[in-house]
């Protein structure tokens, strides 16, 4: 079976294209590199040769941009005249940042939507018709519930957001369409963290982090000063908002669950949260990675985020159940792990 990863060079997209290669699938990727280095795919394929003694990892590269139809239409028309087509996509491509999403709302649009308009047209065209999206958590409205279900109300706050809700409907549609051939998961992610246990891949923001665990990893290696935690004032026992982090590893597995139920299936569409269940507040997450780090990561506190939520929390029960995914790797796994990839990786696949 041959899979087309977009973005598949990304953080997320690394970690999933290993769990796809160790899981026999063929996979192709596409990414234009805009927030990736080409070397994360080379050490994919390095842990494949260490771990397995693989000598012939079934991957091909290549650097596209989704907004490139013309481009897109040759790559799935040359693979279906070789007789090999793609039978699948699991598309991750795209922009990720809320604060750059609330500056450049035009880019986010053009990347995020016109990029997957231009897929499932090209996919469409050659019958390739399942597809698993990275969809997020970030899509729900602010709640009060102890969990967010997958039927909760959708609410977006940022453009970002809005994309996300915008590929969901465009999927929902495309579907409803011809309900008779699409197959299509959206997994909304919680807050994904961590690295492979290897050490070898991981990941590498472009810039300072927007996001807390690789400001605290950068903070420990001693690159930034100390860590700012938005808030002490929320309605939490210590006082720091709360999440649902999840191992990155965990995150990957989940897409090919996803991916597996789907080739399984009856032509469907489904919305699942990929996240533990687990609330973790950034004073917990600090004192776990100190912990099990044995390392210090200074902070202080300061006002609440803008546009920030006090609690966010996955009710995972459809992912386990039907699925049948559990994540297995718990938030000292994670702290382990990602500050392991920061030791040896200290100016990332730089
Ligand atoms: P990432 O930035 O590491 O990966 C995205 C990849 O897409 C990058 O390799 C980038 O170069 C590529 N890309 C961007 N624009 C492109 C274009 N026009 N054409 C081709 N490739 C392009 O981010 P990630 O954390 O791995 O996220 C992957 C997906 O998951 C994104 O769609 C993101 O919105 C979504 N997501 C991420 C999180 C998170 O916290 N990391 C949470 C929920 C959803
Ligand atoms: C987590 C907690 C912050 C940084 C974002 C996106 C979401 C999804 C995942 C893509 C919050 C606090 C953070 C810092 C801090 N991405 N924090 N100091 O905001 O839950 O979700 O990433 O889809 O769309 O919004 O993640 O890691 O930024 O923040 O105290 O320097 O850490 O206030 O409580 P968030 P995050």
């Amino acid at each position: 079976m041959k899979v087309l990863v977009t973005g598949g060079a990304g953080f997320i997209g690394s970690h999933t294209c290993l769990s796809l290669l160790e899981k026999g699938y063929e996979v192709v990727v596409i990414d234009s590199f805009v927030n990736s280095h080409k070397k994360s795919l080379k050490r994919v394929i390095d842990i494949l040769k260490l771990n397995k003694n693989i000598n012939n990892v079934n991957i091909e590269i290549m650097e596209l941009d989704i907004r490139n139809e013309n481009a897109l239409d040759k790559l799935f028309f040359e693979y279906q005249s070789n007789g090999n087509s793609i039978d699948a996509v699991i598309h991750l491509a795209g922009l990720k940042s809320v604060k750059d999403s609330l500056l450049n709302p035009l880019t986010y649009w053009d990347v995020n939507v016109n990029g997957s308009i231009n897929l499932l047209k090209v996919m469409n065209r050659y019958k390739c018709r399942t597809i698993v999206f990275s969809s997020s958590a970030t899509i729900y409205g602010i709640s009060s519930n102890e969990s967010l279900k997958e039927n909760a109300e959708i609410k977006p706050i940022n453009p970002y957001g809005r994309n996300k809700v915008a590929i969901e409907d465009l999927l929902n549609d495309t579907f409803f369409s011809d309900k008779n051939e699409w197959k299509i998961a959206n997994l909304r992610y919680f807050n994904p963290i961590g690295a492979h246990p290897s050490g070898i891949i991981g990941e590498d923001p472009m810039d300072v982090p927007n996001n807390v665990f690789p400001y605290i990893t950068r903070v420990a290696a001693g690159i930034l000063d100390k860590l700012t935690i938005f808030g002490n004032d929320w309605p939490t026992l210590d006082g720091t908002a709360i999440r649902d982090y999840i191992h990155v590893m965990d995150l990957a597995e989940g897409h090919i669950a996803a991916l597996n139920k789907l080739i399984e299936c009856d032509h469907q569409i489904m919305n699942i949260n990929l996240g533990t269940g687990i609330a973790t507040s950034v004073l917990e997450l600090v004192e776990t990675f100190e912990r099990v780090n044995s390392i210090k990561v200074p902070f202080e506190f300061a006002d609440r985020r803008l546009g920030d939520s006090c609690k966010v929390i996955a009710d995972n029960s459809l992912a386990l159940s039907f699925l049948a995914w559990s994540p297995k790797r718990d938030l000292e796994e994670m702290c382990v792990d990602g500050w392991k990839w920061q030791l040896l990786n200290p100016t990332g696949y730089k």
